[in-house]
């Protein structure tokens, strides 16, 4: 090694020296999604369908088949909510779908919930459900279900216990992606 290279580096004159911008408060807005939203969320969703086993979907939805669902949910009245940047950009999605398709479930709906990787452990996904919860009950919702991986998804079973999912079940190896078997954890909330 050379003599200088165990020099401190030199430091650059004050009036030189960059400054570095503070790091803009990570902020957004909670809404309805509406159907322009959809190719966001459809984007959001096909990063954990295709590389993480926290969706046991193995194909990719197509915009088509978002359409449908956007407009299925809308129908029923259950909710379908986006987090939004100031710039506009969706940062994750939270959605009520059916349980079962008869009519004695009717007040009872599975949740999803999926953010960019970006925008994960800084409290949107608690913010998301949250809302999601409300809007459920503003729709007549008495129960939310959700159906988690037993692998790989400590941070969505996290969140759901967090705002108070009971777990109410488990299956052991009922799927299988990318070669391995995978369980479910049932978790449900009362929110009557
Ligand atoms: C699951 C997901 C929605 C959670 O949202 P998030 O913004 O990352 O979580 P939050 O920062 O709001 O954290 C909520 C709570 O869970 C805890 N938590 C989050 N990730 C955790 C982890 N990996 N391990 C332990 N605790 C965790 C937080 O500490 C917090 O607890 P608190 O309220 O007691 O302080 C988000 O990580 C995500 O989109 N993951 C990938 C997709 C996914 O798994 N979706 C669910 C499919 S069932």
């Amino acid at each position: 090694m050379l003599e200088e290279e165990y020099s401190p580096a030199r430091r650059r004159p004050f009036h030189l020296r960059r400054i570095e911008p503070p790091e803009a408060p990570f902020s957004y807005e909670i809404r309805p999604a509406t159907a322009r939203d959809l190719p966001d969320v459809r984007a959001i969703y096909d990063h954990y369908v295709v590389n993480t086993m926290v969706t046991l979907d193995t194909e990719v939805k197509s915009l088509r088949q978002w359409r449908s669902t956007f407009a299925y949910v809308t129908r029923l009245g259950l909710p379908f909510l986006v987090a939004v940047s100031p710039t506009g950009q969706v940062l994750g999605y939270a959605i009520c779908e059916p349980w079962i398709q008869k009519r004695a479930y009717r007040f009872t709906a599975e949740e999803s919930i999926y953010l960019r990787p970006a925008s994960t452990g800084k409290g949107l996904g608690k913010a998301l459900l949250s809302a999601l919860i409300d809007a459920g009950r503003q729709a007549g919702l008495k129960q939310l279900l959700a159906v988690v991986a037993d692998s790989g998804a400590e941070s969505s079973l996290a969140l759901h216990a967090s705002l108070g999912f009971k777990e109410t079940g488990r299956m052991g190896r009922v799927a299988q992606k990318f070669g391995r078997w995978i369980g479910t954890v049932m978790l449900q909330k009362s929110i009557r």
